[in-house]
């Protein structure tokens, strides 16, 4: 792992997030892509005031394809091999090639700012030695 430290980065206003609907960013660089999800209830590791936020790296930890966030099922699936992973319970695989949970993007609530901030990266993204490159 890395002693490099992890950028600290609004991600979304809250009043922003639509309930179910994916917001895409990099996180914790250009080459990370990364979705926000508002789920309209209390989630594992959510923050904000209803604690229902939560991101994802969408890179599939089987072998990098990018996943979609499903918002009949509100799940991620990865359309290369088909596995299947759960936003609402620490991007843990539900089925599939991968033998990672999905990478959970730590996330901060700035009530003041109303804004939405990521902090660290639980998880090591798809490909890399160390999430700090
Ligand atoms: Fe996602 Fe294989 S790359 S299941």
């Amino acid at each position: 792992n890395t002693t490099l430290p992890y950028p600290r980065e609004v991600v979304a206003w809250l009043g922003e997030l639509t309930i179910n609907q994916p917001l895409s960013f990099n996180y914790p660089d250009d080459r990370s892509p990364c979705v926000a999800i508002r789920k309209g209830r209390e989630v594992k590791g959510g923050v904000g005031p209803q604690r229902d936020v939560v991101a994802y790296s969408t890179q599939c930890t089987h072998m990098g394809c990018p996943v979609n966030y499903d918002q009949e099922s509100e799940t991620f699936k990865c359309p290369c091999h088909y596995s299947i992973f759960d936003p609402d319970n620490a991007g843990q695989m539900v089925i599939g090639q991968a033998t990672e949970n999905l990478p959970r993007i730590t996330l901060e609530y700035d009530e003041a700012e109303d804004a939405i901030l990521a902090v660290s990266v639980d998880g090591l993204i798809y490909g890399r030695q160390a999430n700090i490159i």
